[in-house]
């Protein structure tokens, strides 16, 4: 028995990092998945992996009203609803906020802040005919705090924040629960763009996250799974912190 038997998810970001293994342990918690990304050879590599009894692959731009609408229609005929989204597509660019040009920040913003938007819009009407369901938003410790050199990205994930606590507000009448994870340094392609070996890189996680290490992608997973299950059916409209300890505050030691 599957923490997640009958239900049907959408994860966005779902052909690698943290979406990919969302995507993983939700099929093998007996979902079927839909799986949604712009990168369609290893989003659809993905689904073929998991069996097309557990999943499909969508191409789905998040910041398009067209491919939300088709994604859905996707879903329904494969699997005949959605009851569970997760919203987890996001882009990330280094620059302090002087030098950011409009367009970066507009880009940002429009995957990371809009995509969550349209995503909300779009499925949770599903969500609601199904019966209810849960939507999981990603954000970051960067939507609860600030970091210098990323300001249009930390913009955005404060943003996710407040549609996270509206739409909690707005679809719980409809069965929908609607909660956010905050991931802190996670070893995906989004921190390691590069593929830098994690042994050049410890030293420092070792002194800046207090549990002394990077997190990794199937652990933000277990937390969404946590919100997308049964387990969390009495929250709604909060942030979950996953981080190892780095928004705790400021240690001398
Ligand atoms: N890795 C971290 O340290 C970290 C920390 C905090 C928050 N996050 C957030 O977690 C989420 C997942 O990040 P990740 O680390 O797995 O990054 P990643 O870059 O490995 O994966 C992101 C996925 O989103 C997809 N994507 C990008 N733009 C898209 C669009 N317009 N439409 C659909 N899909 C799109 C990418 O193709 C990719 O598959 C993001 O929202 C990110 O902001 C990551």
């Amino acid at each position: 028995m599957g923490t997640l038997d009958g239900r049907v998810v959408l994860v966005t970001g779902a052909a690698r990092g943290q979406g990919e293994q969302e995507a993983r342990l939700f099929a093998a918690e007996g979902a079927r998945v839909v799986l949604a990304d712009v990168l369609d050879d290893a989003g659809a590599t993905l689904a073929k992996e998991l069996g097309e009894e557990r999943a499909v692959y969508v191409h789905l731009d998040v910041t398009r009203e067209d491919d939300w609408a088709a994604a859905v229609t996707v879903a329904r005929e494969r699997f005949g609803k959605i009851d569970g989204l997760v919203n987890n597509a996001g882009i990330l660019r280094f620059n302090e906020l002087l030098s950011t040009p409009l367009e970066e920040f507009q880009a940002i913003v429009s995957v990371n802040q809009t995509g969550c938007f349209l995503g909300i819009r779009t499925v949770a009407p599903e969500i609601a005919a199904a019966g209810g369901g849960t939507i999981v938003n990603t954000a970051s410790y960067t939507g609860l705090t600030g970091m210098a050199g990323v300001g249009a990205y930390a913009a955005s994930k404060h943003a996710v924040l407040g549609l996270t606590r509206v739409a909690a507000l707005e679809l719980a009448a409809k069965g929908i629960r609607v909660n956010a994870v905050c991931p802190g340094a996670i070893d995906t392609p989004m921190s390691n763009p590069e593929g830098v070996d994690p042994a050049a890189t410890a030293e420092l996680y070792r002194r800046l996250v207090p549990l002394g290490r990077i997190g990794r992608p199937d652990e933000v997973a277990a937390l969404a799974l946590f919100l997308t299950g049964e387990d969390s059916a009495y929250i709604t409209g909060q942030p979950f912190v996953i981080d190892g300890g780095w928004l705790a505050g400021v240690s001398l030691f």
